[in-house]
């Protein structure tokens, strides 16, 4: 049987670390792009061969990498993960709202958030149609309502993300490609702000959720157990948004 690989983007912590462990523990090759070096502290499986140190706020930076990127896949792409993500916020930690966020931060949040998903996609259209593969972009739930801590900015980019989610479903469709996304809610990672306990208590659940409950829905969207699925946003939130 032919090894499957992953595209993963924002690898290094949180979600996308977790991730990285779950496709490697399934016997995928994970080729990993964030800013930082491969991570000696925790290594992952493929090791520093299969990471690709960009900065995906670049929009030059994105579009040289799609070229690494293919030199190292060899002709095929089984799943690309638009993972990596931003969240800034003003002095000490104030939520940027829509009359205060400044149009540089603006469009940075939207080139990590949004646009390196685009660039990576479509950069990689022929690899993911030749695997028959799958895309799944991480939206968060504060693309679809207004929360405490994340900005306008992110929520924005959130928003477009799943819209582009519907718009790349149907265009990918005729190659065989699947494309989907995951809205996680409150997990538990370094991007979450002081205060989360207080919307935690209020869930249904009443826990935070862990990356790796994360990395379990976008493993199922990437694995043949979800093979009519396409267009969808799974939310992973423990019922935040009821
Ligand atoms: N945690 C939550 O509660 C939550 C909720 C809703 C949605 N999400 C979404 O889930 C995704 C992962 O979040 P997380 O909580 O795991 O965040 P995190 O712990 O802050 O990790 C973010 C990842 O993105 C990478 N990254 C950031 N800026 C980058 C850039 N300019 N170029 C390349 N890589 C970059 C980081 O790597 P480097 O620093 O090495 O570049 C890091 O690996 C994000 O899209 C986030 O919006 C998270």
């Amino acid at each position: 049987m032919r090894q499957k690989t992953l595209l993963l983007t924002g690898a290094s912590r949180g979600i996308g670390h977790a991730t990285v462990r779950r496709f490697n523990a399934e016997g995928w090759r994970v080729i990993t792009c964030s800013r930082q070096p491969f991570p000696e502290e925790c290594p992952w499986g493929g090791g520093a061969e299969n990471h690709v140190q960009l900065d995906l706020s670049d929009p030059s930076d994105t579009i040289n990498a799609v070229g690494i990127i293919q030199e190292r896949l060899g002709g095929e792409l089984d799943a690309l993960v638009n993972n990596a993500g931003i969240s800034p916020k003003g002095p000490d930690g104030a939520r940027l709202n829509t009359l205060d966020t400044d149009l540089m931060t603006w469009g940075k949040v939207f080139h990590v958030n949004f646009f390196s998903s685009v660039v990576l996609a479509r950069g990689l259209k022929d690899e993911l149609a030749a695997a028959k593969g799958s895309v799944v972009n991480v939206t968060s739930i504060a693309g679809s309502r207004v929360h405490p801590f994340a900005g306008a900015a992110y929520a924005t980019s959130k928003a477009a993300l799943a819209a582009l989610t519907r718009e790349m479903a149907h265009d990918f469709g005729p190659l065989g490609v699947r494309v989907n996304a995951i809205a996680p809610g409150e997990v538990e990672t370094a991007i979450l702000s002081p205060g989360t306990d207080k919307i935690v208590e209020k869930l249904p659940m009443q826990r935070l959720g862990q990356p790796e409950e994360v990395a379990a829905a976008i493993y199922f969207l990437c694995s043949q157990e979800s093979s009519y699925i396409s267009g969808s946003e799974i939310e992973v939130n423990g019922a935040q948004h009821v």
